[in-house]
This record gives structure tokens, sequence and C-alpha cells, in this order.
């Protein structure tokens, strides 16, 4: 009885320090910033990198913003396309409907974006020519989704473009390719994988404790 009882108690301590081992590993998924103080603001044609937006702000809170233009591009893509290349050539910033009410409130600010031409979208330029300065001294964290090219020059340009805030390692992952007629695809199996990758992400830049 004594011997069972004792493997019974080393059972239990096996379960007890496996159990926290595994509760330190997978975190306790909590924000580490109040959500008044987190600002996620994102453009998205196909709804990929609005997929990846919803994700974070299930995670961490916040306002939720998607960046509107004043004159949207049009729908066909390759029309877009060109647009996208002129706009880059000539450094044209097209102006933005969407306005952001003090952004100084905010001290973590998530961009997010998809590679267009393997730069950053034109109208995330604008978003930060227009609203870099108050962002002087906060945190900025990019994400991107691409149709498998990669980043390009998008995580690069941003740090240009706010040389005076904390820019944290982006996040970034494989959406759609509008070319090949792909449009949305994080949804389902796909969405469930890319919460896992950013939850990871969100952890390993203290965003997520
Ligand atoms: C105008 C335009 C240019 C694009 N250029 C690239 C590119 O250079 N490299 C790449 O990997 N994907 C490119 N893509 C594909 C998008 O990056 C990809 O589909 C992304 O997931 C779209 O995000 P969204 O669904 O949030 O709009 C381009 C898409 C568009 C509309």
């Amino acid at each position: 009885m004594k011997m069972i009882m004792h493997s019974l108690l080393a059972f239990l301590l096996l379960i007890g320090a496996w159990s926290s081992q595994t509760e330190s590993v997978q975190g306790t998924d909590e924000a580490t910033v109040a959500p008044n103080k987190v600002l996620i603001v994102y453009l998205s044609r196909t709804n990929n990198t609005k997929a990846i937006a919803e994700i974070i702000h299930r995670q961490v809170g916040g306002k939720l913003v998607a960046l509107e233009l004043e004159k949207p591009y049009p729908e066909n893509y390759r029309a877009t396309v060109e647009q996208v290349a002129k706009e880059n050539e000539t450094g044209f910033l097209p102006p933005l409907r969407t306005k952001i009410d003090n952004i100084g409130q905010y001290n973590v600010v998530f961009v997010g974006f998809p590679t267009w031409g393997m730069q950053l979208p034109p109208p995330i330029k604008s978003f930060l020519r227009q609203y870099g300065g108050p962002l002087k001294g906060k945190t900025v964290i990019q994400f991107n989704t691409n149709g498998g090219h990669g980043i390009g020059s998008t995580f690069q340009t941003v740090k240009e473009l706010c040389p005076n805030s904390n820019v944290l390692d982006g996040f970034t992952m494989r959406g759609g390719s509008e070319r090949d007629g792909q449009l949305l695809v994080i949804e389902g199996a796909r969405a469930k994988e890319a919460e896992t990758a950013v939850m990871k992400w969100l952890r390993t830049i203290n965003i997520l404790k």
C-alpha cells in the first residue's frame, strides 16, 4: 500500500512539473501594453493583411483602422500594378481618406501592408509621412503578407520613414497572389496557422507575456 502511495505521489509530482513547464512554454497570452495605447493600422486589398490585423487585434486589443484612400485604386489588378509603379517612380503620395485623431495618444503602433512591386505600398508611405512625426519615441511594429516573393524593401523603408521610433522585428507570411487569381487565402486552416505564428511572434517581441 505504502509503495502504491509513493508511486502515486511521484506520478502526481511529475504531472505537476510537466504542466507548469507547458504553462511557461505556452505563456499566459496576456498583453504587456494597455489596449488604449495600441493602434493597429493596415492596408489590404484582398483581405489577407486584414486577417493578420484582426488576429493581432484579438490578441492585443487596441484601435483597429483600415487605411482608405481619397481615390481608391482601380479594381483591375494590372491597372493597379501600373499605377503603383508610376507612383513609386514619381514619389507620389496618395492622399488618405482615413484620419487618425491624436496619434500621439498611442505608445505602440502596428502597421500592416502587402508587398507591392517588392516595395512598401504608396498609401503606407503617405501614412508614415503624415503621421510619422508624432511617432517619435514610440514603438512601431510592422506586419506583411505577400504573394510568395517576401517583404522586398518594405521593412527597410518603414525603418527609414520612422527614424526616431523603436521599430521592432516585423511579421511576414505568404498571403494571396492576385496575379494568379488567388485572393483571400488566410482563412480556415491557414488562418489557424497564421494565428499560431502571430502569437509566437508577439511573444518574441514581448507584446504578449
Ligand atoms: C499591385 C500589387 C503588387 C503586388 N506585388 C507583389 C510583389 O512584388 N511581390 C509579392 O510577393 N506579391 C505581390 N503582390 C501580392 C500581394 O502582396 C499579396 O497578394 C498579399 O497577400 C495581398 O494582401 P491583401 O490581401 O491584404 O491585399 C502584389 C499585389 C498587388 C495588388
